[in-house]
């Protein structure tokens, strides 16, 4: 990253950070909140492993870098990445360095566990910053110094909610990489080995950014729920992302290929089915959102099962989500014949 850019996003993140300070809940302030850790319970990855092995190569959205720190414990290094989010590229390389240098329950007080006298200590920032890029030592230097993030709604200003504000016995639940010693031995023994090509692209736009490089596993996390939360023309939009993953990535998608189409908060596969429609009148405001909520991810689910053969896995929810419904949540993938 060029040493401007590097300062452009900072001063986007005070901005950010600022703004949301005084409660603010617009929208595109939100956006640009940067998140921390994934909002998904991963443990779902565990069964795509063979797809995650270290010769193939994966696609995946960068969000918080935890698609691509969970899939190295199952060997994956090839990595290409694309978020339209400049500032997530950071926190990637961020949470990187610290498992390069910290043992896991170092990594836990740094970085997951709020609240605690180690959360984005400088002490500990300097014993990591030798392995940043250039530009984002200064860029994590800056912020570390001049934001208090030890209460919660500092943190909370900064970064959107994910996995570090769950309790601690679920974050090892929904986090693959400090399940066991195991598993973050398996990380920290492929950190070096990652190739990682980045792109600030959107999902419709990788029909310009990609070249002819092919993929053993897509993950598209739930980029597509999210095109529906913040689109007021979702349909057209929806109908263009799901045709660019049509027309685009599954081509790309090597044979016994997989794309992780949608992560679905909230809803069983059950919940998913047009059939499962209750006719009943929501009698309050909390029904209301939940059957909106619930209509909306049946729409995807009928629109992506249109064009894909579909399937469905089923887990426990994150409840990592403004909606509360139920506690399942679902995984909607397809897979190259
Ligand atoms: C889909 S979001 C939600 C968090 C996700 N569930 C997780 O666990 O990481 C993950 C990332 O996708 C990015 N994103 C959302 N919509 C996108 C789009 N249409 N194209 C590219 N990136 C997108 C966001 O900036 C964010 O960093």
């Amino acid at each position: 990253m060029e040493r401007q850019e590097v300062l452009d996003n900072l001063k986007t993140m005070f901005k950010v950070l600022l703004n949301s300070q005084a409660n603010n809940v617009d929208i595109d302030i939100y956006l640009k909140k940067p998140y921390l850790f994934s909002t998904e319970n991963l443990s779902y990855l565990r069964s795509f492993k063979d797809n995650l092995s270290k010769d193939k190569n994966i696609l995946t959205v960068l969000g918080s870098g935890d698609q691509v720190l969970a899939s190295t414990i199952f060997g994956a290094v090839n990595f290409t990445t694309f978020d339209y989010n400049e500032l997530q590229y950071p926190v990637y390389e961020l949470k990187k360095a610290a498992a390069l240098n910290l043992n896991v329950s170092q990594y836990n007080n740094f970085l997951l566990k709020t609240g605690n006298k180690k959360f984005f200590s400088p002490i500990i920032f300097n014993t990591l910053k030798k392995d940043l890029p250039a530009g984002l030592d200064e860029y994590w230097q800056t912020i570390i110094s001049n934001i208090n993030l030890s209460n919660e709604e500092d943190i909370a200003a900064l970064f959107k909610a994910g996995i570090h504000i769950c309790k601690d016995n679920l974050k090892k639940e929904f986090l693959p990489y400090i399940r066991t010693n195991k598993d973050y031995y398996n990380l920290n023994d492929n950190l070096e080995k990652i190739k990682l090509k980045h792109y600030k692209s959107t999902l419709i736009d990788l029909k310009n950014t990609l070249t002819d490089e092919t993929f053993d596993f897509i993950n598209l996390s739930n980029i597509l729920d999210n095109v529906c939360y913040v689109s007021d023309e979702s349909n057209e939009e929806i109908g263009n992302n799901i045709d660019v993953i049509k027309n685009v990535l599954y081509e790309r998608l090597n044979p016994d290929g997989v794309i992780i189409l949608d992560y679905v908060f909230g809803n069983s596969k059950n919940d998913l089915k047009e059939n499962n429609i209750e006719n009943k009148k929501p009698s309050n405001y909390n029904e209301k959102a939940k059957e909106i909520f619930n209509r909306r991810n049946r729409k995807l689910y009928n629109m992506l099962n249109d064009k894909f053969e579909i399937n469905t896995l089923e887990l426990p929810t994150t409840g990592l989500y403004n909606v509360k419904c139920g506690n399942r949540d679902t995984v909607i993938y397809t897979k190259k014949k």
